[in-house]
């Protein structure tokens, strides 16, 4: 068989995690202390795939190699393929046609989690030598997601993206695999009602053409972590597995369960409850941080309960009556008691910020 590439795509709009995606690439939000992106990196290096080409954008391209590089440290040799404008996943298969060439390709969204890796899949597309293998699992909410509807053989008989009446509750899981074949689909394709080239509609152009479209219900867990609900449900989900590791420093402080600590943080008078981990020179003073809580590197925790969150490199959090909870805070976000009078709330907040107070 040809050399089988990767192709990870790590362009994108990110609409729905605004403000993050203003100054930040959402394939860059830490899940559990490490770039979503890298997941993908590594599950690529993991089933023997040594070329990785990673679809960037231009706003947000140079934070993604300096973050990524040349992929040495995964094992594998990264190329960075510049999609002008995100105009749909099957946009993004043509701009790299010139680095995949005819060989047969993974392809997997860089703000998606897929547990389990993928050499189970690499393995059955070897094994059966298909035109496309796709994943899918079923979902509470289809109407968001691409959807498959099987034939009575358990065959793909159509795919619709986000359909309004949903024939079934299997989504597309976003890791496909491909030959050389999607390439004629994706350009025979028109855009989709929202102006973009659907890898959905490039499928389905596959299944047209008799050509042979393999489906598997995948057995893990599957995340896209598009919006701040599922990022924080995939921080659950990765920190679920995580053992315990205490590198910091305590004093006078508690843990209890799977927790990380790493080197050079510093505990004092503080309980951190797992599963969760606490950066690399963080700082926690009479805190108490709860399960499923990612304390980035540098960040500051103060008198203060965080449940159930991520904060990421250099924030604070400090003084705070109630319990933070299910929150994201970007880089170099405070949060904070203040003492001047007149006693009131104040904010200096980015655009499509949120907050509730209580
Ligand atoms: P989406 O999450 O579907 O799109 P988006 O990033 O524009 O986000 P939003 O809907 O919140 O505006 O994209 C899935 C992945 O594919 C994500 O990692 C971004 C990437 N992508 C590209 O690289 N090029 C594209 O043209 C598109 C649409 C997405």
């Amino acid at each position: 068989m040809e050399q089988l590439k990767g192709l990870i795509l790590s362009g994108g709009k990110g609409t729905r995690l605004r403000p993050i995606t203003y100054t930040s690439a959402k394939q860059l939000v830490p899940v559990a202390n490490k770039p979503v992106l890298f997941y993908a990196i590594e599950s690529m290096a993991a089933a023997g795939i040594r070329e990785v080409g990673i679809i960037i954008a231009p706003e947000t391209g140079g934070e993604i190699r300096e973050a990524a590089g040349d992929g040495e440290r995964f094992g594998v040799e990264i190329t960075y393929i510049e999609q002008d404008a995100p105009l749909g996943l099957a946009h993004a298969v043509l701009t790299a046609e010139a680095f995949l060439g005819g060989d047969p390709f993974v392809m997997y969204l860089g703000d998606n989690l897929l547990q389990g890796g993928i050499d189970d899949l690499v393995s059955a597309f070897r094994a059966n030598a298909p035109e496309a293998l796709i994943l899918l699992t079923p979902v509470p909410d289809p109407q968001n997601y691409g959807v498959a509807e099987l034939d009575g053989d358990g065959r793909i008989a159509r795919l619709v993206e986000k359909p309004a009446q949903p024939a079934s509750d299997l989504a597309l899981v976003g890791v496909y695999m491909f030959t050389a074949r999607i390439h004629d689909a994706a350009k025979a394709i028109k855009p989709s009602g929202r102006g973009e080239l659907e890898i959905t509609d490039a499928i389905q152009w596959l299944v047209d053409a008799e050509a042979t479209v393999e489906s598997h219900v995948v057995r893990g867990w599957w995340k896209d972590t598009g919006r701040l609900d599922d990022m924080l449900e995939a921080n659950r989900l990765i920190l679920e597995r995580v053992e315990r590791r205490i590198d910091g420093e305590l004093e006078h402080s508690q843990i209890d369960g799977r927790v990380i600590v790493e080197a050079g943080a510093v505990l004092e008078r503080s309980t951190v409850r797992g599963p969760a981990i606490v950066g690399a020179g963080a700082r926690l003073t009479d805190a108490y941080i709860g399960p499923y809580t990612a304390v980035g590197r540098h960040c500051v925790v103060e008198s203060a309960e965080v449940e159930h969150s991520i904060l990421l490199e250099g924030s604070s959090v400090r003084g705070l009556d109630g319990r933070m909870e299910s929150s994201l805070l970007g880089r170099n976000v405070h949060i904070g008691r203040s003492t001047r009078q007149p006693r009131a709330y104040r904010f200096m907040v980015g655009d499509s910020s949120e907050i509730e107070i209580l």
